[in-house]
């Protein structure tokens, strides 16, 4: 079969999406799949459009890559590509947009949408945390332990982005889970804790090797883990995720509060994902051949 792997991009997670590819172009190979890889940048936009393949593999993180922009392109082409359709991956991309959909369903953490210093009056909750509303890879996000921290990091980034969300700052232990499609349906991966060994899992701690514990499976209660695993596929199946997906949140007590959705996780040597998939006995190759199979039904 011929495979395209699309990867890099325009995002500020392109360097990541240049790992992710590599590593799934490898894999693909080793599968016996006949690949055709393009780096995608605003201009070669038409090779794609242009190329002949069976599927379209998205190694794409960020911005027009997992936002439901080049989803759309490709659905328009008429070709099958693996992921998330454009409609759930805007969504998750989108961490208002998430929130309000989950609002009530599952625990969020209080929070708040700005896009103003005005819109700051009001939040009381410290420390808090600062998110662009649509950006990966803990890029722009920020904890401010007092108002005039939050204040000054808000002024900066509201220069970048639309908006940004605060957030109350959970203090708990942040775990990931994955899911990935198979014949039977979506399949919950064991849970990844992640304890980084600064304050919390920013973009160096999590593409650093040596700068963050992972344990998976997460040492958890049965109560509170069944509780993630079931959160975990209510959200993938209300947001209309598809093939696979990554859930970040926060347990503090027996409450898992929800976080994100990552519709195409990382998969770097460090990433969360294939980790996850290796505790189960699943090979990093055997996992993109599930996503490759997974996108192809
Ligand atoms: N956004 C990065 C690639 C991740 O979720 O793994
Ligand atoms: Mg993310």
């Amino acid at each position: 079969e011929r495979i395209a792997v699309v990867y890099g991009g325009l995002s500020h997670e392109r360097e990541i999406s240049i790992k992710s590819g590599y590593n799934v172009i490898a894999s693909l190979e080793k599968r016996g799949s006949e690949v055709v890889p393009l780096d995608l940048k605003r201009s070669n936009i038409e090779k794609l459009l242009n190329i002949d393949a069976d599927l379209f593999f998205l190694a794409l993180h960020g911005k027009f890559g997992e936002d439901g922009t080049v989803q759309g392109l490709l659905e328009l082409a008429g070709f099958t590509y693996t992921g998330s359709d454009s409609e759930a991956s805007a969504i998750c991309f989108d961490k208002e947009m998430t929130y309000r959909l989950m609002q009530g369903i599952v625990y969020l953490p209080e929070w708040k949408k700005i896009t103003t210093l005005e819109d700051i009056a009001g939040w009381e909750i410290f420390p808090c945390v600062l998110k662009p509303t649509r950006e990966g890879s803990s890029i722009g996000v920020m904890i401010c332990d007092d108002l005039q921290a939050l204040m000054g990091e808000a002024s900066r980034l509201i220069e970048e982005y639309d908006a940004i969300l605060i957030e109350e700052y959970i203090a708990g232990r942040e775990v990931t889970v994955s899911i990935i499609d198979f014949e039977t349906g979506p399949v919950v991966l064991p849970i990844l804790e992640i304890r980084p060994k600064k304050r919390f899992y920013d973009y160096e701690a999590k593409y650093t090797a040596g700068m963050t514990d992972f344990i998976v499976p997460a040492p958890l209660d049965i109560t509170i883990e069944s509780q993630i695993k079931s959160d975990a596929l209510n959200i993938y199946r209300s947001l209309g995720c598809r093939d696979m997906a990554r859930i970040d949140g926060i347990v503090k007590g027996d409450r898992f509060y929800f976080l994100e959705v990552n519709t195409i996780p990382g998969l770097t040597d460090l990433s969360d994902l294939p980790m996850s998939a290796r505790a189960m006995g699943l090979s990093f190759d055997k996992t993109i051949g599930a996503i490759v199979e997974a996108a192809g039904r």
